[in-house]
């Protein structure tokens, strides 16, 4: 028996809820991501599978504790993965080669191998995989986009930048960039389009649904960044930047919510800064769950 069921074993004995467990062997890691894994008390059968990645200075337990996607795991029976940066100051390498591309062996890679850890382990339902990030993750969620499309149904990049705009010109891991992070990289979407593919060249197959949030006071992530996000991921599914719907006030008062189609959403306040909080009905209805 495994020690993630003895510890449910014991929750159910003492009245407790399930908790969050460590997994050491997930797969091909070499750049030493730590995985997380919280399976609630009663999974429905092939659960959908969330990955939620954190923010810089975060860890899994502090991401765990402090968003709503476990609590409501317990309720609708999903399974959440958190993996955790293995840098000093937990930022995502989202500047290296390796991890900005698919097979590489950075960040990324090690990623997809706990989704596929997990969808293996728990019969988790393979059309039904979502990732979430805030900030760093933001930029991971972008990543991930780019680089392991196959994997994924929808994703949700909260206060990020687009995937490739955090890349280092020396190849540096876990690197940051001041152009990017201050908003002054600007590319048409033909030209973000083809930075994201080239993450995973020759992929042709389905790619997931975009969710981009960002607040229009953000400076620590330049708000700038909302917009070359939505041009990227406009450039990649290959249609018009002019939203096809604008919806005032949604989700909440002072949020604008953009859809084009059913491929891109956006959601824009501009009252906001970094801390844009999370509208976690508005975010589980664009996953489904
Ligand atoms: C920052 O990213 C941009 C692309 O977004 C790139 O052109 C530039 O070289 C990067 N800066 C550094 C110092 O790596
Ligand atoms: C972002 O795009 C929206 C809609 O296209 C536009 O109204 C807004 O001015 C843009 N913001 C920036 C900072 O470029
Ligand atoms: C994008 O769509 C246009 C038509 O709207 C089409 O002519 C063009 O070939 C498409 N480009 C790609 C790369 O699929």
């Amino acid at each position: 028996m495994k020690l993630s069921c003895v510890a449910r074993v014991l929750a159910c004995l003492f009245g407790g809820r399930a908790s969050l467990q460590q997994v050491t062997d997930f797969g091909y890691n070499p750049t030493n991501v730590k995985m997380y894994i919280y399976v609630p008390d009663t999974i429905k059968p092939n659960p959908e599978i969330l990955v939620a990645v954190h923010y810089c200075g975060g860890m899994a337990q502090a991401f765990f504790q402090n968003t709503p996607f476990a609590l409501l795991a317990d309720q609708k029976g999903y399974i959440v993965i958190y993996p955790e940066s293995p840098y000093g100051g937990t930022c995502w390498d989202v500047s290296s080669q390796a991890t900005l591309t698919h097979g590489g062996g950075g960040n990324s890679d090690s990623i997809a191998n706990m989704v596929t850890y997990a969808l293996d382990t728990y019969q988790g339902n393979p059309s039904k995989v979502f990732l979430f990030g805030v900030s760093s993750g933001a930029m991971m969620a972008n990543v991930m986009a780019a680089t392991h499309p196959e994997l994924f149904n929808a994703i949700i990049a909260h206060s990020g930048v687009p995937a490739g705009c955090f890349v280092s010109a020396y190849n540096e891991v876990n690197g940051w960039n001041g152009t990017c992070a201050t908003g002054n990289v600007h590319n048409t979407p033909e030209v973000w389009a083809t930075v994201a593919k080239n993450m995973y060249p020759g992929y042709y197959g389905a790619r997931p649904r975009m969710m981009i949030v960002h607040g229009g006071a953000d400076t620590t992530l330049h708000y700038n960044n909302y917009n070359e996000t939505i041009k990227q991921w406009a450039g990649v599914f290959n249609i018009s930047t002019t939203p096809t719907e604008t919806k005032p006030d949604t989700p909440e008062q002072g949020y604008t919510t953009y859809n084009w189609g059913t491929q891109l959403k956006g959601v824009y306040n501009p009252s906001y800064g970094h801390d844009i909080p999370i509208v976690a009905s508005d975010d589980m209805e664009f996953f489904g769950l």
